[in-house]
């Protein structure tokens, strides 16, 4: 009997969670990409729903704030036919004392299948994927990963430059606290991208170097081999200060322009995983010009969250079948 899931090959989806992309493979990482790029023409209101998901429920179990990925996942779940809940920490029993562990038992108890984790804490979903039975997402563990992140990055690169491999892309800003970037440099390696990281020295971690990446500190001296731009955010709320002298200093020396993209490949694919601060990272006309896929990345966070939620479930049915 043919199991489900079977998009390339004859290799089949065996994975229940979804944690990072450290560990999945370049078949695996291609897998996503093919079943999201399947399922974009069904991601937006009007076009006919999915019911890969039916009769299951999805719960966003968010510890951190969040826009984009906290609507995508609730939208992908209710294009795949899901029922899906929102959980957030603050204004729940947080407060008053529960742990993480067990309020997630007790949301699994309601009839959670599935739970779409972000939490300060790196390592909080792996954690939880030991203590109870529904599937699991990380949308953003510290600064660890976001896997769904850096798949509708590499998504977007593969829709707007046909390949990832080979391509040079870099990685510029705050490296030290983003989860973007560790995703991003586990996931285009994979895919035989090449990956400059490019910051000031102290937003550049000795571990991040010890990932196999290229690393420079000039934005201007990589900027015409650059095939594609991700511009990450200064992330304030996780810095304890001091680590660069002003945000004017940091604009000067790192801050995507105009002037600065008149001097790059014509073709530079910019990305940044959102939220931006313009006239920070990168100047407004920059953020809504041409070279811009900013939004773009929005609308494939969908399919991508609709294929790996589609998956896992996928993973699931298909141990049952061989189980029974
Ligand atoms: C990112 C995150 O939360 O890690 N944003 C996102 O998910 N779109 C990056 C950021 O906050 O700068």
């Amino acid at each position: 009997m043919q199991l489900l899931g079977e998009p390339t090959g004859n290799k089949i989806w065996t994975r229940k969670h979804l944690l990072g992309l450290e560990d999945l493979s370049p078949w695996e990482i291609r897998t996503i990409l093919n079943e999201a790029e399947r399922m974009l023409p069904n991601s937006r209101p009007g076009s006919p729903k999915l019911n890969d998901l039916a009769g299951r429920m999805v719960v966003n179990l968010f510890y951190e704030p969040s826009t984009r990925t906290r609507v995508s996942f609730a939208q992908a779940a209710r294009r795949l036919g899901a029922d899906v809940t929102d959980f957030s920490s603050s204004g729940s029993s947080v407060s008053k004392g529960e742990s993480f562990i067990d309020t997630a038992r007790n949301i699994e108890a309601l009839g959670m299948d599935f739970a779409v984790v972000r939490h300060a804490v790196p390592g909080t979903p792996h954690l939880l994927s030991h203590h109870i039975q529904s599937g699991i997402v990380n949308a953003g563990d510290g600064a660890h990963e976001h896997p769904t992140q850096a798949l509708l990055d590499i998504l977007t690169i593969r829709q707007r430059l046909g390949r990832v491999e080979g391509l040079t892309v870099g990685l510029v800003g705050d490296i030290a606290h983003s989860r973007v970037a560790r995703s991003n440099i586990h996931g285009l390696k994979k895919l035989g991208a090449r990956v400059i990281v490019c910051g000031p020295p102290t937003l550049i971690p000795r571990e991040v170097i010890e990932m196999g990446v290229e690393v420079n500190y000039s934005l201007d001296s990589i900027l015409n081999e650059l095939d594609v731009v991700n511009v990450l955010r200064i992330q304030f709320e996780r810095q304890r200060g001091g680590l660069f002298p002003s945000i004017r200093e940091y604009y000067r020396l790192f801050g995507v322009t105009a002037e600065r993209m008149a001097r790059a490949k014509p073709s530079l694919l910019l990305l940044a995983p959102g939220p931006i601060n313009r006239g920070v990272e990168l100047t407004p006309e920059v953020a809504d010009g041409p070279n811009s896929a900013i939004l773009d990345q929005v609308a494939n966070g969908l399919g991508i969250r609709m294929a790996v939620l589609s998956l896992l479930a996928q993973a699931e049915a298909n141990a049952r079948l061989r189980n029974s």
